[in-house]
């Protein structure tokens, strides 16, 4: 698990876009595990510039997204697809064929849910997971309680979910009580995960996932068990970390470290 910390957002963005630009030119066909919210505009938007100025190249890329609300087509302007369609995917070279996104208007859950699972593991699996955190500490839509070994499925969300992301609906009673999202054990499955996060509210949730004992009431610990999650934070979300100069250090004698590390 590795802690960086930077002074601003848009270094956040520039800095994880960096790793996601370095896995697709490495590996052409990378398969991305992406994530929706406040957090990844950034990412994605730096992406999309790399795209147009530096030919970044997604036309053999796969993504697969973390989760949707259940109950909005993906022409709402609220939905993952929408969200996806708008800040990432209309403005990179990406086939819509190898884009995934839950759906939220499926006839079947259940088979549904099974079949993501099918198609992440016949793709190859994914090579860069990205991830946000909720201000009650879950990773894609794994609330509080979630089991640490769980697969797609449908959850329902928290009350302060709820109420954290009804700014982006008219009025909270809008905001979907479902949706259906990865497990942490398919989250798991990733070989890389990184987990963005900025600003003070995402600061005892950010503690908690990196510096208190795994726990399934705070669903992002469970990066502590994974070799190779990386956390990328701002100063304020990083806030409430104790072991802070320690982080500094670390993250400062990295560059000089043999490359094998
Ligand atoms: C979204 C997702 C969520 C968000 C989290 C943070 O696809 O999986 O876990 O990453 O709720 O959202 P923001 O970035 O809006 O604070």
């Amino acid at each position: 698990m590795e802690i960086q910390r930077y002074k601003t957002y848009d270094e956040i963005s520039k800095a994880s876009a960096q790793v996601g630009a370095e896995i697709v030119n490495n590996k052409p066909n990378a398969v991305l595990g992406l994530a929706t919210g406040s957090t990844p505009l950034g990412l994605y938007k730096e992406m999309a510039r790399m795209h147009k100025e530096d030919g970044l190249d997604f036309s053999h890329v796969k993504t697969f997204n973390l989760d949707e609300y259940v109950g909005l087509s993906p022409d709402h302007p609220q939905s993952y697809h929408y969200f996806m369609h708008e800040n990432l995917f209309k403005h990179i070279n990406i086939e819509p064929q190898n884009v995934h996104v839950p759906s939220g208007t499926t006839k079947n859950y259940q088979a549904f849910c099974k079949w993501y699972e099918e198609r992440i593991e016949e793709c190859g699996g994914i090579d860069l997971q990205v991830l946000g955190i909720g201000s009650d500490g879950h990773i894609a839509f794994n609330e509080p309680g979630s089991s640490l070994g769980s697969r797609t499925r449908i959850k329902t969300l928290s009350k302060q979910t709820i109420d954290d992301n009804a700014r982006f609906f008219e009025k909270t009673e809008d905001v979907p009580i479902y949706a259906i999202t990865m497990g942490v054990g398919t989250v798991m499955e990733a070989r890389n995960l990184i987990l963005l996060a900025e600003g003070e509210s995402k600061a005892p949730a950010i503690a908690d996932a990196i510096e208190s004992p795994v726990s399934s009431m705070c669903t992002a610990s469970i990066l502590q068990l994974h070799p190779f999650s990386t956390f990328f934070l701002d100063e304020k979300a990083a806030g409430n970390l104790k072991m802070t100069e320690y982080y500094k250090w670390i993250q400062a004698k990295k560059p000089g470290a043999p490359s094998s590390c």
